[in-house]
């Protein structure tokens, strides 16, 4: 089987508050996807890389001109059904059932290549397939709606989920068509099939770009890693 990257990057980036959608911030003079596809670029047992685009997307040749990574305007409304496209143009692009696909958030653009290797080791003799993932370290607070705390949350066998995620094209597009739009994640669709994916530690550097601060945050990981 091969193995191909899937990275969902048709995302609008309500969170971050940026002016356009947070996957062409520019983070110390790239946009954060242009670091983002370059990891997964160092990964030499990634086959090659899809990378889905909103079909309304009108910046992404500008941005990062000279991408050697596949790219459909494939995008849905939600991550889910990004997925779901890319998973199909992956198809229509000759991968099969077999291969595996390792989809990414566009937005972890602090991504290591060594973490998807370690991902690729732990998985690749895997009858399911797994993902990146991080212990919890603080204690966990359920809380209601007028921010009250109404629980407190064993955090011992908790993770917190990151990407990559790797799994067989055939198995991960059954369990999103089967959970549908809801799904924030492969593995909890996945698992929905009664499955149980292999969790592989990487680093809280893995983090989703996801608030404005995070911005800042990414800019200094960057700079300190040069
Ligand atoms: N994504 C996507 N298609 C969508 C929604 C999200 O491809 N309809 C992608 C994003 O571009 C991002 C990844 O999925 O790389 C993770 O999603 P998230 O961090 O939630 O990004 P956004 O949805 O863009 O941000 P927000 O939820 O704050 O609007
Ligand atoms: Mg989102």
């Amino acid at each position: 089987p091969r193995l191909f990257a899937l990275v969902p990057a048709a995302g609008i980036g309500e969170r971050a508050g940026a002016a356009g959608p947070k996957q062409y911030v520019d983070i110390g003079g790239l946009p954060m996807l242009a670091h983002t596809l370059a990891a997964l670029a160092a990964v030499p047992r990634i086959a090659q890389t899809l990378v889905v685009l909103s079909p309304a997307d009108d910046r992404f040749e500008a941005a990062l001109p000279g991408c050697t990574a596949w790219v459909a305007r494939v995008g849905g409304a939600s991550r889910a059904e990004s997925v779901l496209g890319g998973l199909a143009e992956l198809r229509r692009r000759g991968a099969t059932d077999d291969d595996w696909v390792l989809v990414h958030d566009a937005a972890r653009c602090l991504l290591r290549p060594e973490w998807v290797d370690a991902l690729i080791d732990a998985c690749e003799h895997d009858d399911v397939g797994g993902l990146l993932a991080q212990p919890v370290a603080d204690t966990l607070k359920a809380g209601d709606a007028d921010s009250r705390v109404s629980a407190t949350v064993d955090r011992r066998d908790k993770w917190a989920a990151q990407t990559p995620q790797m799994f067989r094209l055939g198995r991960v597009e059954r369990a999103l068509q089967a959970m549908g739009a809801a799904a924030t994640d492969e593995a909890s669709a996945v698992e929905a099939l009664g499955l149980r994916p292999r969790l592989v530690r990487a680093s809280m550097e893995n983090f989703k770009v996801t608030w404005p601060e995070d911005f800042t945050l990414a800019n200094r990981l960057l700079a300190a890693r040069r």
